[in-house]
């Protein structure tokens, strides 16, 4: 069997979502707490067991390559202060071996990944989005490598979603269930309002066989306009079989500026030392919003 050694990590999106901060900095170095947002899809990718990362960027995407690079100055910094924990940090986001390519054209998903096709060669790979962050105990790619492992094929991670949400998603529509494995009849990317197959939504986790890049390769523009990567799996699954997996975890929507905003406030209570203080400025803030309710 093939092993899933390299995952691809699309960053080219122009965060149009975060404007005016996206203007000049990536939205992925967007931070959750003290961590840019991309460095999280790194560390589930690596405690995963993936050995080679390449991430898809675009432009104006430079400080996402300083991040992960040595910063000897700021590390000379650190340790002649003795400020160790700080420095096993900042070193912490350089200890893996990352690779770039350059997304020349903003044409969706599907073509991101595709850029990517000559570092994959001939070999399963996972696909990781940076607006999905996920927290489980078993980190999430590593769930869907586990299943990949048994059956094989391509697997891809999903959730349930409210009906109301399904339009913003690719969706699956299930057959036969094997505990949290979903046979496929198809995959559909953002379908319209009231139209979805059902609620089991892909949640920005992908275990692939190379063969998708066959699909790819078609350029064929889907919902938006742009080169779906779920159309492409829809394409593998008639020929060769795809499976859904109801992954465990609690994913994060950073992509949006309220998923955002939820996901700095659920982190942050997990810090020891920012937990009381923040739960006691929600509280104020809680009391003054019901007094300005009263008084309105
Ligand atoms: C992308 C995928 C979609 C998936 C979603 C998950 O959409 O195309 O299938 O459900 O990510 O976050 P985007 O959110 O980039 O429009």
């Amino acid at each position: 069997m093939r092993k899933v050694k390299k995952a691809i990590i699309p960053a080219a999106g122009l965060g149009t979502r975060f404007l005016p901060a996206t203007k000049a900095m990536p939205k992925e170095m967007l931070p959750i707490v003290d961590k840019p947002t991309i460095q999280y899809i790194v560390e589930e990718a690596v405690a995963s067991g993936i050995e080679d990362i390449i991430i898809v960027t675009g432009k104006g995407k430079r400080s996402i390559e300083d991040h992960f690079d040595h910063a000897f100055e700021l590390e000379n910094n650190l340790f002649s202060k003795g400020k160790f924990d700080l420095l096993d940090e900042v070193r912490r986001s350089s200890n893996v071996e990352i690779h770039y390519i350059r997304q020349k054209e903003a044409k969706g998903l599907g073509h991101a990944v595709w850029c990517a096709r000559n570092f994959i060669g001939n070999e399963p790979f996972a696909v990781l989005l940076g607006d999905d962050i996920v927290q489980s105990e078993v980190p999430c790619i590593r769930q869907l490598v586990e299943q990949y492992e048994q059956v094989e094929k391509s697997v891809i991670g999903v959730q349930t979603v409210p009906s109301e949400q399904t339009h913003r998603y690719g969706v699956v529509a299930p057959l036969e269930k094997f505990g949290r494995l979903h046979e496929v009849s198809y995959f559909v990317e953002k379908p319209p309002a009231g139209q979805a197959p059902s609620n089991l939504a892909i949640m920005g986790r992908y275990v692939l066989t190379p063969e998708i890049f066959s699909y790819l390769e078609l350029q064929e523009e889907g919902a938006g306009g742009e080169i779906q990567l779920t159309d492409a799996i829809q394409k593998l699954n008639e020929s060769q079989g795809v499976y859904a997996y109801d992954f465990e975890g609690t994913r994060y929507d950073v992509g949006e500026k309220l998923g955002f905003i939820m996901t700095t406030l659920d982190f942050a209570l997990q810090y020891e030392e920012l937990r009381n203080p923040l739960l006691q400025g929600m509280e104020h803030i809680l009391e003054r919003e019901q007094l300005g309710k009263i008084n309105r």
